[in-house]
């Protein structure tokens, strides 16, 4: 899809399809534009009949006007002093879905001046991200969308409009998704390694994969243990950026990457869509989505380490019994007492691994626990954090980039869930809060000066339903938060 800009004179615009945003407090002011614009005095008049009023959300649609013009949208964006960023996203989310099948280019006439120059770059994310197909498992690959052009008509000229990093951004997010939506038997550990060292390639990041031999050195026995009853191979992904002059931060992102998650001999029976399990690397894919969109956009003295231990959990004859104890690299032993909860055992090896990296901030992402969709639905992920700054900035820049993110409390008192009789821990707490004892179960496995935050994706990563610049199926949550939080910091 190609976006471009129209600053010539209203009145020189020519198209067939135009949407036209109008604040409640400018509803005259704009009829007399639609007229000037459509040169004929007879729309407006016809708007003014159908009642529309500017109200928030109010919509209002014309077919064939004539010969010259196929297609007419209003959208009412309601109060000026009251429109979010939100709420932009939302109207040209519906908008594109609507029109991306009929218009081959569509015009869209915003009061960007008062939006504000993000607002096109809002724009640009919301129209491209709703949009996005994934026809690659089906006949229909060749396919694409009707919609080939958009073209923002700006009156105000704005000094230096570039969608170089909204471009980027939406690349990380659809590489996310592609990485989410793909079948367990067609993403597969080493596939995910090779998709990392390809992106690693590609944006010049510097790639680590370690095979398993390398990772018995390390003593990653936590994540091993999780992987030994798969006959694919474990791969330890590493990228890391590095920005051409001194950094001055240095981060970690870590992501849970389990191809499938069939849970081992706790096997996922019942209601726990053991068929959807191969969202269960979303996490990983948020962290690659990241990087990719990340090692474009070329953030200037940051340095970035991207982190996933990527494996199966399956059942065979060597694979973990439950009840078994292991040990995690950084030497604390846990016992198993439930093979459902692999995740936060290949997650105590990673971060075990970034921590000695020294990175002044860990952030994870994964989809963790049942227990964050039972607490927060599927539009919000959870958020535990050892550091009440990182916490608020990740939750600002969620909110910013259009993903909703709510803070949840790291309860010591539930850290008793966790004793074992045998061992330095248990894998699993009681049922009660077992979001919260898995965030707490994470916090034992990296250095207590780092800054740390969790992101429980478990809920938002994939939607059954189109949701806002989200096309049902995988969101790529998480990578619009990172990049935003990077950008902010
Ligand atoms: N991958 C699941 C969590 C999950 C559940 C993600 C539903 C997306 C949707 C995770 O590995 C898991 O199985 N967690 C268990 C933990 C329990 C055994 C303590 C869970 O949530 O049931
Ligand atoms: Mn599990
Ligand atoms: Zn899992």
């Amino acid at each position: 899809m190609q976006f471009s800009i129209f600053d010539n004179p209203l009145n020189t615009w020519q198209g067939s399809s135009l949407l036209i945003g109008i604040f409640q407090d400018d509803i005259d002011e704009y009829l007399e534009k639609i007229g000037f614009i459509l040169n004929t005095k007879l729309i407006s008049e016809n708007i003014k009949k159908k009642n529309f009023e500017g109200e928030n959300g109010q919509n209002l649609s014309f077919d064939f006007l004539d010969e010259k013009i196929n297609s007419l949208s209003l959208i009412g964006l309601g109060k000026k002093e009251k429109i979010d960023n939100d709420s932009l996203r939302n109207y040209l989310a519906d908008f594109a879905r609507k029109i991306v099948d009929k218009e081959k280019k569509v015009s869209i006439l915003m009061p960007w001046e008062h939006l504000g120059q993000d607002s096109l770059n809002i724009s640009f994310e919301a129209i491209r991200l709703s949009t996005f197909k994934d026809n690659r498992f089906n006949n229909k690959k060749d396919e694409r969308n009707k919609l080939q052009e958009v073209e923002f008509i700006v009156e105000n000229s704005f000094s230096s409009i570039s969608f170089k990093e909204s471009e980027s951004l939406c690349e990380g997010v659809e590489f996310a998704r592609r990485l989410v939506a793909a079948p367990p038997n067609s993403l597969t550990p080493l596939d995910m390694s090779i998709k990392a060292s390809e992106i690693g390639e590609s944006q010049d990041l510097e790639v680590n994969i370690l095979e398993k031999a390398k990772c018995e050195e390390l003593k990653m026995g936590a994540y091993l243990a999780v992987a030994k009853g798969s006959d694919l191979e474990p791969k330890f992904i590493h990228l890391i950026y590095r920005p051409q002059g001194p950094s001055r931060r240095k981060i970690a992102l870590v992501g849970k990457g389990l191809t499938f998650d069939s849970g081992g001999y706790n096997l996922k029976v019942g209601a726990s869509q053991i068929e959807m399990m191969k969202y269960d690397m979303g996490g990983s894919a948020a962290v690659l989505g990241a990087a990719r969109a990340l090692g474009s956009i070329k953030p200037k003295d940051i340095e970035i380490h991207f982190i996933v231990a990527a494996c199966e959990n399956m059942i065979n004859g060597s694979a973990v019994h439950p009840g078994d104890v292991i040990t995690a690299s950084n030497g604390k032993t846990i016992e198993i007492n439930n093979t459902d909860a692999e995740g936060r055992l290949t997650l105590a090896d990673a971060l075990t691994y970034a921590s000695k990296l020294k990175p002044d901030t860990i952030i994870d992402l994964a989809t963790l626990t049942g227990a964050c969709v039972i607490a927060l639905g599927n539009d919000v992920a959870g958020l535990w954090s050892n550091s009440n700054d990182l916490a608020k900035e990740l939750v600002l820049s969620g909110k910013k980039a259009g993903e909703d993110i709510w803070q949840m409390p790291l309860q010591r008192s539930y850290k008793d869930g966790l004793k074992s009789h045998i061992a330095d821990m248990k894998n699993t707490g009681p049922r009660p809060g077992g979001s919260i004892t898995a965030a707490l179960f994470l916090e034992e496995f990296f250095d207590k000066e780092i800054n740390w935050a969790h992101i429980d994706i478990a809920g938002t990563c994939w939607t059954d339903k189109n949701k806002g610049t989200n096309p049902s199926g995988a969101t790529g949550f998480g990578v619009r938060t990172l990049v935003q939080w990077i950008k902010d910091i």
